[in-house]
This record gives structure tokens, C-alpha cells and sequence, in this order.
């Protein structure tokens, strides 16, 4: 069977990550390369080993697959230029798959060229694409959301399967939400530290030691989530329902930070969701501690 030839607008980070993957597992043969700098398609392509430097979107050949990887600002007006393109050339966009990777947008950010007659998609590889030399080894074993037309999911399932993705179809309307949902998960925690480390400062605490004293306790913790879940992993005043403990909590916060309030009152209310999953304490107790998170200073 012939491997297919993928085009890729966007080679940074993610592009050149997933084309350097198919190709080295021989899923691919690597088409045109653009992007506006043809410094970076020319490093994508020495990363890569493969692929043709195109300085415009017109001078583009036709390919099976295309891979749009900009910025996703700018993945609705990639694909109208490409229809422009194409519009002066007989070639046909039927059986040709197109996909971005944003987790924010579904494939209608490409129904022009569905209405072409192209099999659109998007693929959604959760995964951190800072360093793609780690990338490309660290790879097998992410989670990659799907979504789009049948002819481009079945194509892209195989694709991010052979280079070890375990895929998770997705529906089109969910995507914000999960989106949302992925960065609280990640994005969130970067915050999350840095406010705790903010208040360990408060508390007296110099730098140094605030980060020897969080990032065990971090890393501890997402071992336990990892291992129990949310519900079994929770540990801590909430779950003991210590209201002593937690009034002199919120009090030392009043005291320092209306923004480190709200935070600890707010997922405080979410703690009080899974300490109540665990049954260990009675109905007085939990709704004790949720009229404490409910009260504005
Ligand atoms: N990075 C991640 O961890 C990650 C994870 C999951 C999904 N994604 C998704 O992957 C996509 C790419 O993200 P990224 O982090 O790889 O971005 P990136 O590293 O900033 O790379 C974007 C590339 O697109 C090119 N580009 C920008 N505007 C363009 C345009 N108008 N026409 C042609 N090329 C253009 C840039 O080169 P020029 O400036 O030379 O044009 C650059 O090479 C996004 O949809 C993002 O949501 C990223």
C-alpha cells in the first residue's frame, strides 16, 4: 500500500513533533513545508530529516493529508487560502483528509473545505510540545481527542495509534469545555503553586525552603491521585473536618490576601464535595464547614 503524503502548515513545536513521528514510523511521506518564516520550515525539515520548503501557500502541491499547526487564530483563514489556492488548479479536495490539532476548536474551524469536498478533523494530542526532541521520546502513551468526518478519523486513529496514542473520540460541542477542563488540570496547578508559595513567603518562609517544602508535598499528592483517585486521595482538614483548623486558616488569610481567600474558599467547596463522597463525616459537620467557605468576609 502507498503511505500517504502529508503537507504541513505550521512546523513549530506540535507540527514538526507529529510529522517527525509518522515518518519515523513510516505512516507518512512528508510533502510541502510552510510557514511565513522559511527559517522555521527549513528547521522543521532538518529536524525531520524530510519535506519540501515552500515559501508561499500558493506555490503548494497536493498532498493526501494536510496538517494545519499554526497558532489556532489563525487556522480559519490557513484554510480559505488554501480553497483560493486551489480554486486556480484542477485538483479535487475529495478523499483528501485535512486536520488541526487545537483542543480549543472542533473541525468546523475547516467546514470551507469540507464544503470542498475535503474530510475534515481534530486531533487533540494532550501532551506538553515545550522540547520536541523530548517529545518525540516521550511520546507513546498520550491521549489523543478525536473528532471530524469518518474518512479523516479512521485515517487519523491509525496514524496517532501506530506512533502510541491511545485515542478518545470527542464530541464537536464539548470541545471549550474540555479545553477549559485541561487547562485547570495543568495550566492550574503552575498557579496553584505559585499561590502557596506566596503565602508560605507571607507566613515568613524564605523562597528555598517554601520550594523544598511544596514540591515533595505536590509531587506526593499527584502520586496519590494517580493511585486512589480524587475521592480516596483527599487528606487534610476538610476530610477530618477540623473546623477549628480551617476558621484559623481563613482567618490568617483575611489577614494577607483577598485573592488567596477566594481560592481557598472556592476549591475548599469542591474538597467538602469529595469529603462528603467518603461518608466519614456527619451531615452537621460537612454543612459546618460549607457555611464557613459560603461567608464573605
Ligand atoms: N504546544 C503544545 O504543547 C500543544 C499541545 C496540543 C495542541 N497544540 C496545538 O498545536 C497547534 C500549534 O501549536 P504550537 O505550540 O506548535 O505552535 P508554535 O510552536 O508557536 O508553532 C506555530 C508555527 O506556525 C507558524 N505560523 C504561525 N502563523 C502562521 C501563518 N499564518 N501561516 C503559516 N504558518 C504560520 C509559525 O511559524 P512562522 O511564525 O514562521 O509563520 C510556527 O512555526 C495549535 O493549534 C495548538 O493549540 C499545541
Amino acid at each position: 500500500m502507498q503511505i500517504p503524503r502529508i503537507n504541513i502548515i505550521g512546523s513549530g513545536k506540535l507540527g514538526r513533533t507529529l510529522i517527525r513521528l509518522f515518518a519515523d514510523h513510516q505512516l507518512v511521506e512528508i510533502g510541502d513545508v510552510f510557514n511565513r518564516s522559511p527559517v522555521h520550515s527549513l528547521a522543521a525539515i532538518e529536524f525531520c530529516s524530510g519535506g519540501q520548503l515552500c515559501e508561499s501557500i500558493d506555490n503548494m502541491n497536493a498532498a493526501d493529508i494536510w496538517l494545519i499547526a499554526t497558532p489556532d487564530d489563525a487556522i480559519a483563514e490557513i484554510a480559505e487560502a488554501l480553497i483560493e489556492t486551489f480554486s486556480k488548479t484542477p485538483l479535487s479536495w475529495t478523499d483528501t483528509v485535512v486536520f488541526h490539532a487545537s483542543g480549543l476548536h472542533s473541525s468546523t474551524l475547516l467546514e470551507a473545505l469540507k464544503n470542498k469536498g475535503a474530510a475534515i478533523a481534530s486531533a487533540h494530542p494532550v501532551h506538553s510540545f515545550a522540547n520536541p526532541e523530548q517529545s518525540i521520546i516521550s511520546y507513546r502513551g498520550t491521549t489523543c481527542t478525536l473528532e471530524g468526518d469518518p474518512l479523516a478519523t479512521e485515517q487519523l486513529s491509525h496514524l496517532f495509534t501506530e506512533i502510541g496514542s491511545t485515542i478518545i473520540p470527542i464530541q464537536a460541542s464539548g470541545k471549550a469545555l474540555y479545553h477549559a477542563a485541561t487547562v485547570l488540570g495543568s495550566n492550574y496547578l503552575a498557579a496553584l503553586q505559585q499561590s502557596a508559595l506566596d503565602m508560605l513567603e507571607q507566613a515568613g518562609i524564605a523562597a528555598p525552603d517554601a520550594k523544598q517544602i511544596l514540591q515533595p508535598l505536590m509531587a506526593q499528592s499527584l502520586q496519590n491521585l494517580q493511585n486512589l483517585g480524587p475521592v480516596e486521595a483527599l487528606t487534610g482538614p476538610i476530610a477530618r473536618g477540623d473546623i477549628q483548623t480551617l476558621t484559623a486558616h481563613l482567618d490568617a488569610i483575611t489577614d494577607q490576601d483577598s485573592q488567596h481567600l477566594s481560592l481557598y474558599k472556592e476549591l475548599g467547596k469542591v474538597a467538602l464535595q469529595l469529603a462528603r463522597q467518603q461518608a466519614h463525616l456527619d451531615d452537621a459537620r460537612l454543612a459546618a464547614m460549607a457555611r464557613l467557605f459560603s461567608t464573605t468576609p
